[in-house]
């Protein structure tokens, strides 16, 4: 049996969407105002969902401080007022919100111990949203320090 909690936090940073695989014109033309030179900002809500084993003495299935602190330390105080286009994890990478998305859980995947990383959802405006489960050829990077049930389908 497995559970799953989300908790919410946010995070303001600048991009410019921009791909140096695209000419100017198709820069242009798929990303239209996003691609302006001077960038823009937006304020996220990040959604990290967790799944686990309820634990038979907390009632939890995570120590939400533990969670909160690593939120804190690995993804909100390296990307939150931050300029994404400037950041090495964009340096292959077109900061849209997918690959922040796929950013934040491949930063945060490895660094969970008790609880597994389910999903990672940004809302970039009211308007759209998007989510990363990780992707089933994803280096195992996750069973590092990872002491949680045998399930295979992470
Ligand atoms: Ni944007």
């Amino acid at each position: 049996m497995k559970a799953h909690l989300t908790k919410r936090y946010w995070l303001a940073a600048s991009h410019r969407l921009h791909s140096e695989k695209l000419t100017e014109e198709q820069n242009r033309a798929t990303y239209g105002k996003c691609n302006n030179p001077y960038g823009h900002g937006h304020n996220y809500a990040v959604e990290i969902t967790v799944g686990g084993q309820i634990d038979a003495a907390s009632g939890m299935i995570c120590d939400l401080g533990e969670l909160d602190g690593l939120v804190t330390c690995e993804v909100l105080e390296r990307f939150d007022h931050q300029n994404l286009n400037c950041l090495p994890e964009f340096r292959d990478a077109v900061p849209t919100s997918e690959n922040l998305c796929k950013a934040i859980y491949q930063v945060l995947h490895p660094r969970l111990r008790t609880a597994h990383l389910e999903r990672v959802r940004l809302e970039e405006t009211s308007m759209n949203s998007f989510e990363y489960s990780g992707a089933p050829g994803e280096p195992a990077v996750g069973l590092l320090g990872w002491s949680g049930d045998e399930e295979s389908d992470r």
